[in-house]
């Protein structure tokens, strides 16, 4: 796998990556730090993007070109969409959508981008496997491979979830996998977010994603740990 980029969006996402890496050096580029050193003998370059799509676009381009990775993984919490999923549960991602990419206006379908080619990013077959592997092994039964859905808006109402899930085929939604796979299908890099549930995108969503950001992102961190160990 040559030199792994993993990014998150917030310290918690990271947090363990950062207590459990070795050799570490640290170095910072448009007020992001970039830690590059060894997690089980493999090479990465963890970050954490902040929030949003610009963040995580800028970071992703950065580790491509700064950095050299050959691959990315991100890593982090979600609000669920699909009604199936529960707090905790986890989600792979097969393609990754914008979701507040609107020019219907000038008829072009929801979620598509102008004048491009795809909308649609796929994630990379070999990284996704592993990640689903790691993840039906640590959290059986509650895994979930599908349509990660990106925008610049923290979803906490049943109607706006209830839509993502009818119109986009959304599985679960959050703010950066989309701009990061659309950077990775810029320069032929490949990718894959991994996801645990925060909250269902409701209107209990601010007080889920309070109360088990924290745990969501542990497992999300055990997965990544798990697929690189056992690379
Ligand atoms: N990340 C975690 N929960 C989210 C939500 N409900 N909307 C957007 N991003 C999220």
């Amino acid at each position: 796998y040559g030199k792994i980029g993993i990014i998150g969006a917030m310290k918690e996402e990271i947090a363990l990556f950062l207590e459990h890496m070795e050799q570490v050096e640290t170095t910072e580029k448009a007020r992001i730090q970039f830690l590059e050193g060894l997690l089980h003998n493999q090479r990465i370059v963890l970050c954490k993007s902040g929030v949003g799509k610009v963040n995580a676009a800028v970071t992703t381009q950065i580790l491509i070109d700064t950095y050299g990775v050959d691959s990315i993984i991100f890593t982090g919490v979600a609000g669920a969409v699909h009604p199936d999923l529960n707090v905790g549960d986890i989600v792979i991602s097969s393609e990754l959508m914008q979701h507040d990419m609107d020019v219907t206006a000038l008829g072009f379908p929801r979620g598509t981008i102008p004048y491009e080619e795809v909308s649609l990013f796929v994630s990379d077959e070999r990284l996704k496997q592993a990640a689903l592997d790691a993840s039906n092994e640590l959290f059986p039964g509650q895994v979930q491979v599908g349509r990660v859905l990106s925008g610049d808006q923290f979803i906490a109402s049943r109607d706006t979830v209830a839509k993502l899930y009818s119109e986009l085929q959304g599985t679960c939604t959050e703010m950066e996998g989309a701009a990061v796979a659309q950077v990775c299908a810029m320069n032929s890099i490949p990718q894959v977010v991994i996801r645990s549930m925060s909250d269902k995108a409701d209107g209990s969503a601010e007080v889920n994603f309070a109360q088990f950001t924290l745990q969501a992102s542990e497992n999300s961190y055990r997965i990544v740990d798990h697929m690189l160990k056992h690379l």
